[in-house]
């Protein structure tokens, strides 16, 4: 997938933009505090309809404004007419159309826009939040499957519903039957979420070793308390017999204490995990593997890769390893890099920006 077109309207420190991307490698330039954030913020909310930085929507919307709006053109490999997708947001609420046609919910767009983002909060994926975590494995599946989002969010009511049960002290037959229930959600979201390790972990050992190291011995692995088996029934008796054993434990917390909710990843290297021994550059090339092998499983899933989205990812690294991340990206689809002007790569479409304003395009 790729974007050939931006509009910006109210969207941060932009008022009006209007932005031409090439098919390859786009490098977005400017001064500290110019806007180049903030326009990589606007192509990844159009893939995933929240902020990478995790902003609230009302601080999206220009200061003394009322209503942001993005428009991205869009094309899709295999598809002959272009797609465009506009987004509007107002201090209460959020529209969202695809060539005209509203969507009812912000679920129910998903999948429209593919991109992929990775901003500097992503340098310590592994040291972080195991809910980072979560998530950029929740993305990726849902970038995947359309379903997985529908389980996952059937898995977050259930547990809510569960936890409740837990918290009125219900009958053991009543909680059983939330248990079966969740138990079954939980199967389908930890298949996916193991399946993308597995074959992220491949990928995102070849790269780290191409970006950092080629003797490392990188691995993820994804760790959880739940059954090992992929066989269905074997994981159900398996995790009811968990439940059981924790029941009282879980009665006097009043939360579930095993499942996808509290799952994580781990990342080695050299068999050492990189949350606890890696150095910084470790971690940003690490956690940058991980995500360019969601952008390679992506475009082998969908058979069109994302776009991808980074921001601010060469100012650490030195020459060596700052062309090899360019000729690593150049082979993924479409890229918008943001970056310092030392940095513009050769062969890239360079968009400038000043005070809010594209200076050049
Ligand atoms: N809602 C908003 N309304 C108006 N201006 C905003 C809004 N949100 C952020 N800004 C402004 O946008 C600017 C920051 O833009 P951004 O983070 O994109 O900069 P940058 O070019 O990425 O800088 P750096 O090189 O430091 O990363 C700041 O001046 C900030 O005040
Ligand atoms: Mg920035």
């Amino acid at each position: 997938m790729r974007i050939r077109e931006l509009k910006l309207s109210c969207w941060r420190n932009f008022h009006e933009a209007d932005v031409t991307f090439a098919p390859g490698l786009n490098f977005v330039t400017g001064p500290n505090g110019a806007g180049k954030t903030n326009l990589l913020e606007a192509v990844a909310y159009l893939g995933q309809t929240r902020s990478f930085r995790r902003a609230l929507d009302r601080n999206l919307i220009t200061e003394g404004e009322k209503l942001a709006s993005i428009q991205g053109v869009f094309e899709v490999e295999g598809e002959v007419y272009s797609r465009t997708v506009d987004i509007r947001i107002s201090t209460q609420a959020k529209s969202i159309s695809v060539d005209g046609k509203r969507f009812k919910t912000t679920s129910s767009y998903f999948g429209n826009v593919s991109t992929i983002s990775f901003d500097p909060r992503r340098v310590f994926l592994f040291k972080g939040e195991p809910s980072e975590r979560r998530r950029a494995m929740d993305e990726a599946c849902a970038a995947i499957d359309g379903r997985y989002l529908h389980a996952l969010s059937r898995y977050k009511r259930l547990l809510k519903e569960r936890n409740r049960a837990l918290a009125q002290g219900l009958d053991d037959d009543v909680l059983a039957a939330y248990s079966g229930q969740l138990i079954t959600c939980a199967y389908q979201l930890i298949r996916q979420r193991r399946a993308l390790v597995s074959s992220a972990s491949a990928k995102a050992a070849t790269l780290f070793a191409a970006l950092f190291d080629p003797e490392a011995r990188f691995s993820l692995t994804y760790l959880s308390k739940m059954p090992q088996t992929d066989d269905l029934e074997a994981f159900r008796a398996e995790a009811q017999g968990l439940f059981e054993q924790r029941r009282s434990l879980e009665r006097i917390r009043r939360a579930t204490s095993i499942g996808p909710h509290l799952d994580d990843l781990e990342c080695r290297i050299d068999d050492h995990p990189v949350q606890i021994y890696g150095s910084q550059g470790q971690n940003r090339l690490a956690s940058l593997a991980f995500i360019l092998a969601l952008a390679q499983i992506i475009r082998e899933r969908r058979g069109d890769p994302p776009i991808l989205v980074l921001d601010d990812v060469l100012s650490d690294l030195d020459s060596t390893r700052r062309s090899a991340l360019i000729e690593v990206v150049s082979h993924l689809g479409q890229t918008i890099v943001s970056g310092s002007a030392t940095d513009v790569p050769a062969d890239a479409n360079i968009i400038a920006i000043e005070h809010g304003e594209i200076r050049h395009n």
